[in-house]
């Protein structure tokens, strides 16, 4: 299987007036291509995890901004632009911890004010051309992590990950799977623990998906067994993504990555975070800035069994995401290169 080629995960359709996307709340059972034409469909679609992984939310989102400006009747430009504003708002209200949405609908909002002056159907050209760009620009991101990433690895390594930082996540290899899959196309060979990832197992329906269909050697366990492969000395580093790194180098992830790094730490494996540099949030001084996404509780209750496997009024706490402290990150692997503490100096560095 070809592995580096661009997933259909987020494409706009030729006529610019819709987005498709792979249903990811489908996989691995169902290849099932959603078509978007609506806020309210786009919303639903990032709220619900239809697309997922911080650099597609922002990809799909700087698609979504595209679309809906496209579609919008008005006569003057402030019509217009007050219209774009209603549809920003609510795409960013969909899901609160990856900054790659808010990124990437200001970058959108910042063509549509540059150009005020240019005639509304030349806006929206220029809004779906800078979308283009954001995905482009994104599989050129996916490409150079790889290559860094991989230069922390060795052939045979074992390797642990939490959630899905692969393709489907991104336009191209991924964040995290993007050094696995790039030294499987060179001729290495890893072994890599995919952590199933409870509530909504990314690990176990994507990240193992993925990497089984390109050939890598991948072994499922489910969260709690993370520290017996690790005491086993199956693993020789930790890659995990990331949804908004702080200007500390506190990093927020999906729920359970900060237990995955106190855990490399006790075992003396380095702990490394994969990511665009649009995922780094400056404006954000520690990881306590970050909004964690709280979700439904029947994601924990009852959602995949055939029927509830908790009594239906009992209290559950269902964070999506939580903050590994920077001290336990090893370095940060952007596509600019390996970040290494103190990372309140070389992520002030990387933006100066
Ligand atoms: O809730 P999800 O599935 O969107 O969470 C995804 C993650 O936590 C990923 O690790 C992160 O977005 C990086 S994807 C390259």
């Amino acid at each position: 299987m070809q592995t580096t080629k661009q997933p259909d995960n987020v494409r706009l359709r030729e006529d610019g007036r819709a987005v498709m996307i792979l249903d990811q709340t489908q996989l691995p059972g169902r290849t099932v291509t959603l078509t978007l034409e609506t806020v309210a469909q786009m919303y639903d679609a990032i709220f619900e995890l239809k697309v997922r992984g911080a650099p597609a939310i922002g990809i799909a989102a700087g698609y979504f901004y595209a679309v809906l400006a496209n579609g919008v009747q008005a006569d003057s430009y402030q019509d217009f632009y007050s219209q774009c504003q209603v549809f920003k708002e609510k795409l960013n209200a969909s899901r609160p911890t990856a900054v790659n949405l808010s990124w990437a609908l200001n970058r959108m909002d910042a063509v549509a004010q540059a150009n005020s002056q240019k005639p509304v159907a030349e806006i929206k050209k220029l809004l779906l051309q800078e979308a283009t760009e954001i995905q482009q620009e994104d599989i050129r991101m996916c490409a150079a992590i790889a290559k860094h990433g991989l230069s922390l690895l060795k052939n045979g390594d074992g390797v642990l990950t939490h959630c899905n930082a692969g393709p489907l996540a991104t336009s191209l290899y991924g964040t995290a799977l993007g050094p696995l899959l790039l030294g499987k196309e060179q001729g290495m060979h890893f072994k890599v623990f995919a952590d199933e990832t409870r509530p909504l197992l990314q690990g176990a329906r994507l990240t193992s998906y993925e990497l089984d269909r390109a050939g890598v050697d991948v072994t499922l366990i489910c969260d709690n067994m993370a520290s017996i492969v690790m005491k086993n000395g199956w693993v020789n580093a930790c890659l995990v993504g990331c949804d908004r790194i702080a200007a500390n180098g506190d990093t927020a992830n999906k729920i359970g990555t900060s237990g995955v790094a106190i855990l490399a730490q006790y075992y003396g494996i380095p702990f490394y975070v994969l990511g665009p540099t649009s995922t780094i949030d400056m404006n954000c001084k520690t990881g306590d800035d970050i909004e964690i996404e709280l979700r439904n509780p029947a994601e924990i209750r009852e959602k995949w069994y055939t029927e509830p496997m908790a009594p239906a009024d009992v209290k559950c706490y269902n964070p999506a995401f939580d903050v590994t402290h920077h001290d336990l990150i090893d370095g940060i692997v952007t596509e600019h290169g390996i970040l290494r503490p103190p990372y309140t100096q070389s992520l002030a560095t990387l933006f100066k």
